[in-house]
């Protein structure tokens, strides 16, 4: 079972993230954890806090020669932003600490501001808007990272695309390898594999860029390579749907998910919905007519690519602010500013690749187990054999 936890606010020291259960000797490449927290941060539409941040994974525990030992990996990614905090949220008490605090007492619509303060009763929003920021999810994408470092080693990918902002659409599917050129780009607009699909995207945003205000949209994380049998139908929460469900949604800002398309499919007769089954004699292999499933039937991978989709709300902060009201006074208000992105649909793609990479690694590592990654990869082949011969 793999278990990972994240640590760290907004505006702290830095951000922790530890990984238990990977089995020793996979490899891991620093750069390439780097790699995927640079494209957390890219996208037009992000404020000025990713200016600030470039994001750098400092292992300091679990692999060591370029490979994990098996013991639990922590990481550590620092906040540049923290020098300009130092004052404001001290670990110790300081003298005169009430003059140096940034306290947000009109909680801002759509965030955690509100619910967080009556919750944990502070008349300041700061302690919880701290935490309950996406500047969390940097440590997501770098465990995510290492998760798509063991999937490799069974050649498992995990890419995502846009596949909306606001309105704009991106109108025709997209094949994998447009999924592994959009990976490579140094430069990188909304994640749209359509140049076309992009420039209608980025509108949307400079619209928003113009009226003070923010924009959701739609990503699609694919897995291809994945086994048949991930996951189970025999209880709630074996059911890999469900699981990918639940890390996707955990996402800030993500408000619904779909698994293949189920939007359409609901709309649809079942005829038009359900993928037949074809069977090739030469290859000794079951073929399906479609992929609307989107890889899983009965909370189990069916071989096919793993489709799974993130409805992001748009972002709460506006610079238009809303009506809110004040914490100490009650009266109405408009609500706090913080420095904020205006879309951010790609990299949340990115840290939706990350969370269903960490989700299928940990069903492989439950199916197959194994020390040490001979040992899973021996199953796993004994595993593909009994597939083979099926
Ligand atoms: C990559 C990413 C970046 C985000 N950046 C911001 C931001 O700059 N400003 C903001 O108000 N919300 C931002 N959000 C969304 C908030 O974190 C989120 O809406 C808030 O924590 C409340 O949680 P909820 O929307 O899941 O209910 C971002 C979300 C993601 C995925």
């Amino acid at each position: 079972m793999l278990r990972f936890e994240t640590a760290g606010e907004s505006h702290g020291e830095c951000l922790v993230a530890t990984l238990t259960g990977l089995p020793a000797g996979v490899p891991v490449s620093v750069a390439a954890i780097d790699r995927e927290l640079w494209r957390r941060q890219q996208g037009f539409g992000r404020g000025g806090r990713m200016k600030i941040e470039t994001d750098q994974a400092h292992i300091v525990s679990g692999i060591r020669h370029s490979h994990t030992i098996g013991s639990p990996i922590a990481i550590l990614i620092e906040n540049k932003d923290w020098k300009n905090w130092t004052e404001a949220l001290p670990v110790e008490d300081i003298a005169g600490a009430e003059d140096h605090k940034k306290p947000v007492t009109r909680p801002r619509p759509g965030h955690a501001d509100l619910a967080g303060a009556i919750k944990y009763n502070f008349h300041d929003a700061r302690y919880i808007l701290e935490r309950a920021s996406a500047r969390e999810t940097a440590g997501r994408v770098a465990v995510g990272a290492l998760a798509k470092a063991f999937l490799v080693e069974f050649g498992i990918g995990v890419l995502s695309h846009v596949i909306a902002v606001g309105e704009a659409n991106l109108e025709r599917p997209a094949t994998w390898e447009e999924l592994v050129a959009l990976s490579q780009r140094d430069e990188v607009l909304l994640g749209c594999v359509d140049a076309e699909a992009e420039q209608r995207m980025k509108a949307v945003v400079d619209q928003a860029y113009k009226t003070g205000d923010t924009v959701g949209g739609v990503f699609e994380v694919v897995a291809r390579g994945v086994p048949p049998g991930l996951g189970s139908h025999i209880a709630w929460d074996t059911r890999l749907d469900g699981r990918l469900a639940q890390a996707i949604v955990s996402m800030q800002a993500v408000k619904g998910v779909e698994v293949g398309y189920a939007a359409e499919g609901a709309a649809a007769f079942g005829s038009k919905v359900q993928d037949t089954i074809h069977y090739s004699r030469e290859k000794h292999e079951f073929t399906r007519g479609a992929n609307r499933a989107g890889g899983l039937e009965g909370g189990m991978t069916n071989g096919q690519d793993v489709l799974v989709r993130g409805m992001l709300k748009p972002i709460s902060t506006l610079r238009r602010p809303l009506e809110s009201v004040d914490l100490e006074t009650r009266d109405a208000a408009l609500a706090a500013y913080e420095r904020s992105d205006i879309a951010v649909v790609p990299a949340a793609g990115v840290i939706g690749e990350a969370m269903v990479a960490l989700v299928l690694a940990s069903a492989m590592i439950e199916k197959f187990g194994g020390d040490s990654l001979a040992e899973t990869r021996r199953n796993y082949q004994g595993y593909l054999e009994q597939v083979k011969n099926f």
